[in-house]
């Protein structure tokens, strides 16, 4: 779909959007037949009545606006429709561009690459913006970095939707290096001597039984000027099978374990065409957690990059292991950090906690989490605080190690793992860590919003806000 910012209605338009507050105006025909139809203005509903595409909107922003835009968009691809025409002016209202192009992008995006027959007609969006307040240089400004942004959400979700037999942590590492190189990134990819050699042997005990070589990536984005220095760790776990810890079969899907590499791959991807002034690095645990005779073992005491000892009492706990040797590299080979997040798909119990698409916040700083809450209200990614507390921390004691890797009782399991991760955050960086645990926003097999399928990119906008919003 392309978009095109207009001041005048083209001749050529096959297709009208027109937005509906109420059905009362319409003549009695369309009425009707929209009534037929259940056509709902709560539920962003649409219908095509001969060039015009009605477009039911509860609000004319927010959530709501980008998701009349994906439905029509969702709808108008089944059509030969090609040039769809908009006024950016409704209502004595202007819309909001950024809604609109995010909305476009994401709910058009579907996943295709192992379909055997694909033919999709090239569409264009026309927006006229001749009403518009804003002048066409600001509104086209806008259009670029939402675009930006958008494209590399969708570049995540590819990332997330492909198979662990064509996308596991060599490739990770591939793609980290051509988004460096054509974003004008530092990159480094450290393989397993570097981790044998650095004392990284919790990662290296999980990707032990793979035929993939864990990697190690590290991206880094140095503006000339910077304010701030930023860090996000993400969890590439390109397969999860559980290990020894084996997952039952009924209806299992791991590829998305690597959602918070794939975000990290994301966020790294646009931040130079935005050209933010922080420094940002992206640091991602690629590795997939398999079994065989070399694996690693419940029962094992493993010893993470900073010396605490680890009993392994589950072989599918393995992404808190992964971001444990991860987070102390990251605090190691970076100083003066003004914030650590680390984002990944960690705990089921994430999702029995907060419900499937939301984000969980977990930290010590009440602030921090207040900005993050602030982000996820402007980004439109959900997001839900998750208490920790000093009780909870009894139950990731071990008998025989400094701590164990899956706690003692299931309940409370997303703040476990956070409790765990806390092990491995230096002191200086207490108040400057948030853990996202995006078990249940980074993939569904169903849609919902303006989310096809599959993977969502949960993580980019959001944290892109957050560090659009920095001072
Ligand atoms: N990758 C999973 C978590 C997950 C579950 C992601 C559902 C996406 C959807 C993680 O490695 C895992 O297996 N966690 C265990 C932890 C437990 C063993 C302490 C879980 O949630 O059951
Ligand atoms: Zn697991
Ligand atoms: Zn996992």
């Amino acid at each position: 779909m392309n978009i095109l910012l207009t001041e005048q209605k083209d001749k050529a338009i096959d297709i009208e959007l027109v937005f509906l507050k109420n059905l009362n105006k319409l003549s009695k025909k369309i009425k009707n037949r929209l009534d037929k139809i259940g056509f709902s203005i709560e539920k962003e509903s649409i219908e095509i009545v001969d060039n015009i595409c009605y477009i039911g909107l509860g609000k004319l922003k927010g959530e709501s606006l980008k998701i009349a835009f994906a439905n029509m968009i969702q709808k108008i691809n089944k059509t030969n429709f090609r040039e769809i025409y908009v006024n950016l002016f409704q209502y004595e209202k202007e819309l909001n561009l950024n809604e609109i192009v995010e909305g476009v992008v994401l709910g058009g995006y579907s996943f295709t690459h192992y379909k055997s027959n694909t033919i999709s007609i090239q569409k264009t969006l026309h927006i006229n913006i001749s009403s518009a307040k804003k002048s066409k240089k600001d509104l086209e400004g806008q259009y670029k970095n939402t675009l930006t942004i958008m494209k590399s959400v969708n570049m995540v979700r590819d990332i997330v939707n492909t198979t662990p037999e064509d996308f596991y942590p060599e490739i990770m590492a591939v793609k980290a290096e051509s988004i460096a190189k054509e974003n004008s990134l530092e990159c480094k990819v450290f393989g397993e001597d570097y981790l044998a050699k650095n004392e990284m042997n919790v990662m290296l005990a999980v990707g032990r039984a793979s035929r993939h070589e864990s990697k190690l990536i590290h991206l880094t984005y140095k503006p000339k000027k910077s304010k701030r220095k930023i860090v996000i760790v993400g969890k590439g776990l390109t397969y999860d099978s559980g290990g020894l810890s084996l997952k039952s079969s009924g209806g299992l899907t791991m590829k998305c374990d690597k959602s918070g590499g794939a975000a990290v791959l994301g966020i790294m991807n646009a931040i130079t065409s935005l050209n933010y002034e922080y420094e940002v690095h992206g640091i991602i645990g690629a590795v997939e957690n398999m079994i065989g005779g070399d694996a690693y073992k419940p029962d094992d005491v493993l010893v993470a990059r900073n010396g605490t000892t680890i009993e392994v009492r589950n072989t599918d706990a393995e992404g808190r292991l992964v971001l444990a040797d991860c987070l102390c590299y990251a605090q190691d080979e970076v100083k003066n950090i003004d914030y650590i997040f680390d984002m990944a798909t960690l705990t089921g119990a994430c999702i029995v906690g907060l419900g499937e698409y939301t984000t969980g916040v977990m930290g010590h700083s009440e602030k921090l989490k207040k900005k993050m809450i602030h982000s996820s209200k402007k980004s439109g990614e959900l997001v839900g605080v998750l208490p920790m507390n000093r009780y909870l921390m009894n139950k990731m004691e071990s008998k025989i190690a400094d701590i164990t890797n899956s706690a003692s009782s299931r309940s409370g399991g997303a703040i476990t793992a956070s409790i765990f991760l806390d092990y491995f955050i230096e002191k200086e960086n207490k108040n400057k860590w948030l853990h996202l645990d995006i078990a249940g926003a980074a993939y569904r097999e169903e849609s919902w919003g303006y989310n096809p399928f599959g993977g969502t990119g949960a993580g980019v906008r959001l944290i892109l806000d957050f560090i659009k919003r920095l001072k």
